[in-house]
């Protein structure tokens, strides 16, 4: 009796987180459009190497240190992108996604290192 009991309450607690993980990956509404794009992206394209957040999966593929290998500008990591690393799992995106597109996964992942920037330089 106790034993049905105990499996009741562990299926119906799996099966509501697997439903709020269902929910979670719907592009919340609020959002700007090409953000929650961005973002789609990002978990159907980038996620499996890189994780939830950047957090990383494969080795290097953390983006949240505040290291950037490839440069740490919206540019320069709009490049890699688009470019790829050579020689790495890191394939290039130009040709899957706009250059827009590639702007907004851009700002996503420089949005998951949250290290202090260092000012940037006066300009003239
Ligand atoms: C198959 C695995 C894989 C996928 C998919 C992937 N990456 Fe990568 N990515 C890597 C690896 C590995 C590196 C590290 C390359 C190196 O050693 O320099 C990397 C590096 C990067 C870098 C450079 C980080 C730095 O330190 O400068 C950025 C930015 C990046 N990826 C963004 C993305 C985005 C955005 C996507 C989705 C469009 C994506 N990656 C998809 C594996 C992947």
């Amino acid at each position: 009796m106790t034993t049905r009991v105990i499996v009741t309450i562990l299926l119906s607690t799996v099966l509501s987180s697997a439903a709020a993980g269902t929910r979670q990956q719907q592009s919340p509404k609020k959002k700007p459009a090409a953000v929650a794009k961005a973002q789609e992206h990002y978990q159907m394209t980038c996620q499996p190497c890189h994780g939830v957040g950047g957090v990383g999966v494969l080795p290097g593929t953390e983006l949240t240190s505040g290291k950037w290998k490839h440069g740490s500008s919206l540019q320069a990591i709009a490049k890699t992108i688009t470019d790829g690393v050579p020689n790495t799992a890191m394939l290039p995106a130009a040709g899957r996604f706009t250059k827009a597109e590639i702007l907004e996964l851009a700002k996503l992942a420089r949005s998951f290192d949250k290290t202090p920037r260092r000012k940037p330089p006066v300009k003239k």
